[in-house]
């Protein structure tokens, strides 16, 4: 309950004030919300399609800039403050014209370009943590950070490499078969080398840890449990993976989940992973019947990742908050983005495309394509909560938002890529070989 009242009163606010709630969007094309913000917080131009309420004084020019930017003008002009001039889309511009207004959040907003056509697919900057796994009471995730590193490449090593909760770096180079499953110990980063490591056979697991970053790793091929489970776990930063296995020929549940989230685990991101050929991606909370443990935990951001050929829970969440934005959906075949017994989700700027039958629902049934219990029909549930942000392309995909929840800001700042270069920038910058 507790970890709700932020954004429980940020509802209240936008409802009363008709000003949006701290970090709230408040701007961008075809946007129809408030436009100002509460108190103490500033209407920022992030890009053309996604205005947010920053912390700052609304002295400065940067609100009235961003509120009346609207649907047709797509010229830089409209948006030109005195360093800008009109032909000139270059990120060194945007950010000195920022930086003026909005010293605050400068590091966190270099990164989004603003033409329908970008030079480069991928932001520059946009590889750093954004999200819960940054911005949390706690601190921001740093893993192993200045801690000694060292360089593993089999199954002996490497176990016995991560396994301390002292600071370290581990890096794997080349593919590690597993012959059972690996703990991670707190204060990790585990590391791929180049764009061919990782490990195969057996998953990690993270259990009661914290301060975790895994990146760059190649994790396939686990029979009968999960690529990478997180459970009683806080403040981990999952980013520029790629998770297969060997497809969906053998039904949900030959394989089982790619990163399950489960027992209350917290403030964690997954980012610009490639998670492809398999069944059940992503499930958040393992139980409709954890109600007392895991209820206003499990806040979880997902960005930029790139799910192809896949069948259900991208992801599914059960009693926490899941910010869900700019992640590419391709042939997500059954049921993609599924809210259920009082989950919350906020979602935005995503694109879905190929053979995807649902994109999103917070309908409580779990369908027969997943991974029912007890009935082959399904296992109803409670309901679960959607909130929309900045637009969605869903493609072909239908949606289905039975209720609309509290979860109308994430309560931190982050880089929105424009809809228009969502599918250019995830399919250039996800997955391994990137960072
Ligand atoms: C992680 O490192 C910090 C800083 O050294 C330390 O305070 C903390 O206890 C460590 N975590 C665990 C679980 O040991
Ligand atoms: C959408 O949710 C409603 C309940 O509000 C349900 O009756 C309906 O079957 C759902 N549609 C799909 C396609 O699941």
């Amino acid at each position: 309950m507790k970890s709700n009242s932020l954004f429980i009163l940020g509802a209240l606010a936008t409802a009363v004030t008709g000003q949006q709630a701290a970090y709230g969007q408040c701007g961008g094309q075809g946007w129809t919300g408030p436009t100002t913000c509460v108190s103490g917080y500033t209407c920022v131009y992030s890009n053309d399609y996604y205005s947010q309420c920053l912390p700052g004084s609304a002295a400065a020019t940067s609100s009235s800039k961003t509120t009346t930017k609207s649907t047709s003008t797509k010229t830089t002009t409209a948006k030109t403050s005195s360093t800008k001039t009109s032909s000139t889309k270059t990120s060194s511009t945007k950010t000195s014209s920022s930086k003026t207004t909005t010293p605050v959040i400068t590091t966190t907003l270099v990164t989004t370009s603003k033409s329908a056509v970008p030079t480069t697919p991928v932001p520059s900057g946009s590889f750093t943590v954004e999200g819960y796994a940054r911005d949390n009471p706690t601190g921001a995730v740093s893993g192993g950070a200045g801690g000694p590193t060292t360089t593993v490449s089999d199954y002996a090593a490497f176990t016995a490499a991560v396994k301390s909760n002292t600071a370290k770096v581990v890096y794997v180079n080349g593919i590690i078969t597993l012959t059972s499953k690996v703990k991670i110990g707190s204060n990790t980063s585990v590391i791929g080398v180049g764009s061919n490591s990782g490990v195969t056979g057996k998953g990690l697991s993270l259990s009661s840890v914290d301060n975790i970053i895994i990146r760059n790793l190649k994790i396939s091929m686990v029979k009968g449990d999960d690529l990478i489970t997180l459970s009683k776990s806080t403040r981990v930063w999952i980013d520029h993976n790629e998770l297969f296995n060997g497809g969906l020929g053998n039904g949900p549940d030959y394989y089982d989940g790619q990163i399950d989230i489960t027992h209350a685990s917290d403030f964690i991101t997954v980012s610009w992973n490639y998670f492809h050929d398999h069944w059940k991606s992503s499930l958040v909370g393992n139980s409709d019947s954890n109600r007392a443990e895991d209820f206003g935990h499990l806040r979880i951001s997902y960005h930029h990742n790139y799910w192809k050929n896949m069948g259900t829970r991208g992801p599914a969440g059960r009693f926490g908050h899941q910010h869900v934005y700019n992640n590419l959906y391709e042939d997500y075949h059954y049921q993609a983005i599924h809210s259920r017994s009082d989950n919350q989700v906020l979602v935005e700027g995503n694109v879905f495309r190929g053979d995807t039958r649902e994109a999103l629902s917070t309908y409580g049934l779990v369908i027969p394509e997943d991974s029912p219990n007890t009935c082959t029909c399904g296992d109803y549930e409670l309901d679960g909560y959607a909130n929309l942000g900045a637009a969605n392309d869903w493609g072909p995909a239908s949606i289905n938002i039975t209720q609309t929840g509290s979860f109308t800001s994430a309560g931190y700042s982050y880089n929105l890529t424009p809809l228009a270069n969502v599918e250019a920038a995830v399919k250039a910058g996800a997955g391994v070989g990137k960072i």
